[in-house]
């Protein structure tokens, strides 16, 4: 294919991306705007509403710098560097701690090596496996158990998400992969769910040379893992 026609379906997929990513925030605010369009609220809440404003507002403009990041060296590949995969792994466990308070979320550690380095665009690798702990925490019921488990191979690091949620039948996990599929869709229109985390992962682990595997069980959970080929030491 040529290269400007690969560059041109790149952009389209971050483009699907960015869009995706940005729901969340706009529906934020707007839940909120509604809020204080339709009732009188006492000031304690006030606080509460600014804040979660705000947090939408800062997470909007950190999409925007990273989009900015990526379209300013005009190809997606001049945005790639060495990244040492433990730390970037960790700093995306304690976010996910953040951003689900009430879940119960446990990394496993059982590398030895932190030096280990794997060639990576962190922004979208950070977006891939927040968008599997998402997943992880929407599709289970009221006790929400998330185990992130990183390993490695000689040539590998491989990071799973566990979950002990409402699993997925048989017959769907290859579909859940396909843009818009959803194997839950009542509960995915709850949520607002748009169908294409999945397949935005797997074209951001594409692009990392990187696989990813599923084993579930209807009523028992599921097991997301991530495979990315480590750089020689
Ligand atoms: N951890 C999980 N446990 C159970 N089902 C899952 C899990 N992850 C994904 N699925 C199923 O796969 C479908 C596709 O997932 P995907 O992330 O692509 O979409 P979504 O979560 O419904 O929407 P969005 O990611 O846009 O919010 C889900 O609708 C759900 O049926
Ligand atoms: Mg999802």
């Amino acid at each position: 294919m040529e290269q400007h026609r690969k560059d041109s379906l790149l952009e389209n997929e971050l483009f699907s991306l960015i869009s995706h990513e940005i729901k969340t925030p706009i529906t934020i605010i707007r839940g909120f705007a509604e809020i204080l369009e339709g009732s009188t609220v006492d000031p304690s809440m006030q606080e509460k509403i600014a804040k979660a404003i705000l947090g939408a507002c800062g997470k909007m403009e950190r999409l925007f710098f990273h989009l900015e990041k990526i379209f300013s060296y005009g190809k997606i590949e001049a945005s790639f560097s060495s990244i040492a995969v433990q730390p970037l792994l960790e700093k995306i466990y304690l976010k996910a701690k953040n951003k689900y308070p009430c879940a119960e979320i446990t990394l496993v550690n059982r590398v030895n090596n932190r030096l280990h380095t794997i060639w990576a665009e962190p922004f979208l690798l950070e977006i891939a496996i927040m968008n599997l702990i998402d997943n992880a925490i929407h599709f289970s019921d009221e006790k929400k158990c998330v185990t992130l488990v990183m390993r490695a191979s000689a040539k590998s690091y491989m990071l799973s998400v566990e979950d002990r949620g409402i699993g997925i039948s048989s017959s769907f996990q290859n579909k859940v992969f396909q843009p818009f599929f959803s194997a839950h869709p009542k509960r995915s229109k709850e949520k607002g769910g748009s169908g294409l985390g999945l397949y935005l992962v797997q074209r951001i682990l594409q692009q990392h040379q990187a696989s990813l595997e599923l084993v579930s069980k209807k009523g028992k959970g599921s097991c997301f893992t991530i495979t990315l080929p480590l750089e020689k030491q």
